[in-house]
């Protein structure tokens, strides 16, 4: 093991940008398309992984709501979840974020419930015997409509209380934020935060809308925030916190190469950047193999990467004594680890 993939190994840190569907590794895929009698379009395991190769965010979601029919029953959105945790666990996350699509589900008539009590269930579980703590987040799905939108949000009403938020992901381009304005602020007056995915196909007028018209509390990318410099000037000024994926960006060429990233010029210009592994079944690693190989393409060193992970609590939901917490332990880890 080198010495940054050391570092990385035990440096504590929060994944706040994580769609569980997302995280169906092609073994549980099989498995549960064995369980539930469900035909998949796949020989094995090593037919679904080579066929993981996107040109862009729209090929990955064409197979990723695909793969998504495997999950039925609240068991299949529990054991997903589970497993999940137990790999971000591994990775010495102690605290995750986490993105469901329940538009994904209902509209293939799963109800709401079987959805997101399998998830809360193993987010239980996740706190008692890994010590993670976590938030759940509802994405709308923007290629859908607003109505749509609100049909999900009355839906989710009774787990408002056990909701850390609202966020908005799936095709970015051709469906900007101002669509989902009015949701959004149904969603605030409820009293849940909001996020949006923006900028990472989309132009910088996206980041603009998701902040003016969403009142965003985080920006998920925001990669393509760069090309504006006021708008940079403005998410510094905000202490607005970008939940940056270096893979998935790799995998889906919003980047043609690692080491042309933005994550090290983000941090450069004060832009609380923070890094996650978005979809890790599809984009071949989880948060800390984003963190190594991100740091091996840009030169980052491990008070770049101590930066990130107190980025990533600092930006969370958590309370303020909780974040003060794992800051200190960040700090702890750095000062105790010679390199
Ligand atoms: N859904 C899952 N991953 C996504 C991504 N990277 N962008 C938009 N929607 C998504
Ligand atoms: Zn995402």
């Amino acid at each position: 093991m080198s010495e940054i993939e050391a570092f990385v190994a035990g440096l504590p840190k929060a994944e706040l940008h994580l769609h569980l569907e997302g995280s169906l590794e092609p073994e549980l895929m099989f498995a549960l398309a064995r369980r539930n009698g469900v035909d998949i379009p796949f020989g094995s395991v090593d037919e679904v992984r080579a066929a993981y190769e996107f040109a862009n965010l729209q090929d990955f979601l064409d197979i990723y709501y695909a793969g998504a029919d495997v999950l039925r029953e609240e068991q299949d959105f529990y054991d997903l979840t589970l497993a999940y945790l137990k790999r971000a666990a591994a990775d010495a996350v102690r605290h995750v974020e986490v993105f469901f699509d329940p538009q994904t589900h209902t509209d293939r008539s799963i109800p709401f419930a079987t959805v997101i009590n399998g998830i809360l269930a193993a987010l239980a579980e996740g706190e008692r015997e890994l010590g993670i703590t976590s938030g759940l987040i509802l994405c709308f799905l923007r290629h859908l409509s607003e109505d749509a939108a609100f049909a999900t949000l009355q839906t989710a009403e009774p787990y408002f209380d056990r909701l850390a938020g609202v966020g908005l992901d799936s095709s970015e381009v051709g469906h900007p934020p101002s669509k989902f304005r009015r949701v959004f602020a149904a969603a605030g007056q409820n009293g849940l935060r909001r996020v949006a995915h923006a900028g990472e196909e989309g132009p910088p007028a996206y980041v603009y809308e998701a902040l003016d018209l969403l009142h965003i509390d985080r920006l998920d990318h925001g990669n393509r925030s760069l090309e504006d410099d006021a708008l940079v000037g403005r998410l510094v000024r905000e202490e607005m916190t970008l939940t940056v994926c270096p893979l998935s960006n790799l995998k889906l060429c919003v980047v043609d190469d690692l080491v042309n990233h933005p994550l090290r010029r983000m941090l450069e210009l004060g832009l609380r950047a923070t890094v996650n592994s978005d979809d890790p079944a599809y984009f071949g690693g989880y948060v800390n193999e984003n963190y190594v190989k991100t740091a091996r393409a840009l030169g980052l060193g491990p008070t770049d990467l101590a930066t990130l992970a107190k980025n990533s609590f600092t930006g969370s939901f958590l309370d303020d004594a909780a974040k003060t917490r794992h800051l200190a332990a960040v700090d702890a880890y750095a000062d105790g680890f010679e390199i």
